[in-house]
């Protein structure tokens, strides 16, 4: 123990949230140490996500425990970072929350100068928004539970304006991170034993960084190592181009999963959503991906309810759903965001009982939709890369297959005098039995299977 202070870092929200945790302790490791137990710490950074209400107010009873916690200790300092930061400002400090730090996604390497303000009685506040920030000189100090997979961040913000989505506001204009720094990540990443890294960005496809376009960028983190696997999320579909498809089809280890949020099936509602793609276009891309990688696993992200949706569109949502296919999705209610676009123009018109029940009309057609995918692999035999024990104990571990799906295997120590499994390895996996979230199955070795 070095003796300095204790950093507790919470995060909420998607995945780049975490990938910016990971940066926030880097900024602080001269000053702080972690710790795992927010009760030990004497700096709480909670890193937020303002996509829906209900996000936003799990942080909200999340810091009234941190409030009671500081008027036991008074030397407790609270600082609440990344997306709410950035939309509800000093509104934060003003509250009755003990809040002393308000920062946004882009002011991070402000938050040591900002620290000292605190430090003689004040409050803190950076929120400025960048068109430059991205963190590309900063190596994250990994928070991950597995020393596996890491997220690698590529870009930063949205500009595309869908018009429900707050995220074009809190974390500005999109930039793209210097590709030669991306790479020795990477490369870095591979020396200290990690197998999979996934490349992340509100819109990887629109990736630019000088003559470095996406699938170029992919190529050149393909060539890092044949034994690091990559994924990257998320795809819009307005972009996803033909040559990210080959690039995807040529190297094994990129894996074969596309995650292509979808929103609605209804051209009307795409239209009003400011998506730039029809039903249409959409499953032209859907089958352009099926053409080029036929064992592709494809996911989506939907929202039920959204302005002036009728019940012919959610209709359409359905029908979609059906014709995709898709492994898996990500389903919402439509959240009115204050300041989008659609909560200026447009009447949150769906009643709650009727987007409730549009919600759960899509979750179980994704349920069967899962489970019907997770059938047709029974008997398949898959490279899983092992990630740690099950969860449920009994000396399973668990994994994912190329196409994201988690696969649960029996551990085979010391059976036939094969070595035991350990996090990193590459396992074939004969899967033979599912459930709609889960592959289960045996490992199986040479001259065995
Ligand atoms: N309400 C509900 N869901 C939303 N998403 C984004 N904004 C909203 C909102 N206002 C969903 C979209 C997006 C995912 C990350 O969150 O489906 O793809
Ligand atoms: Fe939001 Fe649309 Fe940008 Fe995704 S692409 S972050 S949904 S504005």
């Amino acid at each position: 123990m070095s003796g300095k202070p204790l950093l507790y870092i919470e995060t909420y929200g998607c995945q780049m949230n975490f990938a910016d945790s990971e940066i926030l302790v880097s900024l602080l490791q001269d000053q702080y140490d972690t710790t795992r137990e927010h009760a030990q710490a004497d700096l709480i950074l909670v890193n937020t996500c303002s996509i829906r209400e209900h996000a936003e107010q799990r942080v909200f009873n999340r810091l009234r425990e941190f409030a009671s916690l500081k008027r036991k200790r008074p030397g407790l300092r609270i600082g609440l970072v990344g997306c709410m930061a950035e939309r509800l400002k000093e509104e934060l400090l003003a509250s009755d929350l003990a809040i002393d730090l308000v920062v946004g996604p882009d002011a991070y390497r402000s938050i040591p100068r900002l620290l000292s303000l605190v430090e003689s009685g004040r409050k803190g506040i950076d929120v400025l928004l960048s068109e430059e920030e991205t963190y590309a000189d900063i190596l994250p100090v990994r928070l991950g539970d597995n020393r596996v997979s890491a997220y690698i961040s590529i870009m930063r913000g949205c500009q595309n304006y869908c018009s429900y989505c707050v995220v074009p506001y809190t974390r500005g204009k999109e930039r793209s991170r210097d590709a030669a720094t991306i790479v020795e990540e990477a490369a870095s990443l591979v020396r200290q034993g990690y197998r999979e890294v996934t490349l992340l960005g509100q819109n990887v496809n629109s990736y630019r960084a000088g003559e470095v376009d996406f699938p170029g960028l992919l190529e050149k983190v393909a060539l890092v190592s044949p034994s690091l696997r990559i994924r990257f999320s998320t795809s819009h579909p307005k972009d996803l181009s033909d040559k990210l498809l080959s690039v995807m089809a040529e190297y094994p280890n990129v894996c074969k999963a596309i995650h292509l949020p979808v929103q609605s099936g209804s051209t009307a509602m795409l239209k009003k959503m400011n998506r730039k793609y029809d039903r249409q276009s959409y499953m032209e891309r859907i089958e352009a991906i099926r053409r080029a990688i036929p064992d592709c696993g494809i996911s989506t992200d939907i929202i039920a309810g959204f302005c002036g949706e009728t019940e012919e569109d959610h209709r359409q949502t359905l029908s979609l759903m059906r014709e995709a296919g898709y492994d898996s999705a990500f389903m919402f209610k439509y959240s009115e965001r204050p300041g989008t676009f659609a909560s200026k123009h447009y009447p949150d018109d769906v009643p709650e009982e009727v987007k409730l029940r549009r919600l759960n009309e899509i979750i179980d057609l994704q349920q069967s939709l899962s489970l019907e995918s997770n059938r047709r692999d029974v008997g398949k035999v898959f490279e899983i890369l092992a990630e740690g024990k099950s969860k449920k104990g009994n000396d399973q571990y668990f994994g994912r297959n190329t196409q994201n799906k988690v696969v649960v295997f029996d551990n085979p120590a010391g059976e036939d005098g094969q070595r035991p499994v350990s996090p990193g390895d590459y396992v074939k996996v004969r899967v033979e039995s599912c459930t709609a979230a889960t592959l289960a199955g045996q490992a199986c070795f040479e001259g065995k299977a």
